[in-house]
């Protein structure tokens, strides 16, 4: 009797120790983190003037982590000067820094705009801890002049003061490609190296050099792509010489997730451009739900979702059913 329990319990041990393991080597990438992310990137859809809004959406994500909006503002963030917001959030209490961007709300536009962006790539030098300046390879001009703006406006004098938090950076759209950028810089100099990153429909930000520095100043990115989202695949990969310098080329580490968000692929954490993942669905393959699929992240219309505060429906609706079916369960 004793025997068969010890074995249970040694049996039960093992299965703990494979479930930490298990866990460990998904390198931190964790779902319900993610969807707090989101509300982050949600909550720069508020309107620039919805205090309610945008507080709403951080305190769904963080209710006892005291959050204060710092700054919100907007620079024009591509060719067409279409604008991108963002906003500054500390918490003091937790020590810690929330910068989120948002993109253009028109996912239309942005197909057009990005399905010959390759002329766009230019060299971008980025100085390090010591002051040194580095080509760290090839990024898109108007987000990086856009990051630039804002890192002067917003970001540094958000952070300067705070080198020790850290920082959760994320964005939707255009928006995602302004948070890598600015995590990179925050990394790069040395100002900080506790960085989280999620983006949601991110496009291609840099070529693989720069794929390479970002990954590794800021190990702890997750680029979340909705199934056949066509954003993440714009501009398009050079087919004779995708990892050309100055060919647009994704970083690590895409999280791809089926058109329900039921399940997700962990994709390659070093090669951005994992064949596994949603590469693999061909070019014409996005069909008419491609804008749905990015305008939509984990089943939230995210720029609807962050101008309503981040409302949560879905599990208000989720609890009725359980409590109801408790209840029938009693009577
Ligand atoms: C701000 O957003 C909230 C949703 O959280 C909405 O109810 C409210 O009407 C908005 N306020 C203004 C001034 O637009
Ligand atoms: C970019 O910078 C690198 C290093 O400074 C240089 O070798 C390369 O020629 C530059 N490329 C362009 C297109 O200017």
């Amino acid at each position: 009797m004793t025997k068969t329990n010890d074995k249970t319990i040694f049996r039960l041990l093992l299965l703990i120790v494979f479930f930490i393991f298990g866990v460990s080597s998904y390198t931190g990438y964790s779902e319900v983190e993610a969807e707090k992310f989101l509300n982050l990137a949600a909550a720069a859809y508020a309107d620039s003037s919805n205090v309610t809004a945008r507080q709403s959406c951080i305190d769904v994500s963080f209710p006892t982590d005291n959050f204060r909006v710092l700054m919100v503002m907007s620079t024009p963030c591509d060719k067409h000067g279409n604008q991108c917001q963002a906003f500054v959030a500390i918490s003091d209490t937790t020590r810690q820094v929330i910068i989120s961007f948002r993109g253009t709300n028109s996912a239309g536009q942005l197909l057009t705009e990005f399905s010959n962006g390759l002329e766009d790539y230019v060299n971008y030098t980025e100085t390090d801890g010591s002051g040194n300046n580095v080509n760290v390879g090839h990024a898109n001009v108007y987000f990086l002049d856009a990051m630039k703006q804002m890192w002067d406006d917003m970001v540094y004098p958000s952070i300067n003061s705070r080198k020790d938090y850290t920082f959760l950076i994320t964005g939707h759209s255009l928006g995602g490609a302004m948070a890598t950028l600015t995590a990179f810089r925050i990394a790069f100099r040395q100002f900080s190296n506790r960085i989280k990153v999620h983006t949601f429909g991110e496009p291609r930000v840099g070529d693989l050099l720069f794929a390479g520095y970002f990954t590794a100043v800021v190990p702890y990115a997750f680029r979340v792509v909705h199934y056949t989202d066509p954003i993440p695949h714009l501009p398009p990969l050079n087919v004779d010489n995708p990892t050309g310098s100055g060919m647009p080329y994704h970083h690590p580490r895409e999280i791809w997730y089926n058109d329900d968000f039921t399940s997700y692929t962990l994709c390659s954490d070093t090669n951005g451009e994992d064949w596994s993942c949603s590469d693999q669905k061909p070019f014409w393959d996005y069909g008419s739900k491609g804008v749905y699929r990015h305008t939509h992240y984990f089943n939230h219309f995210v720029s609807e979702y962050g101008s309503l505060g981040c409302p949560n429906s879905e599990s208000t609706i989720k609890y009725a059913i359980v409590l109801f079916s408790l209840i029938f369960y009693f009577l």
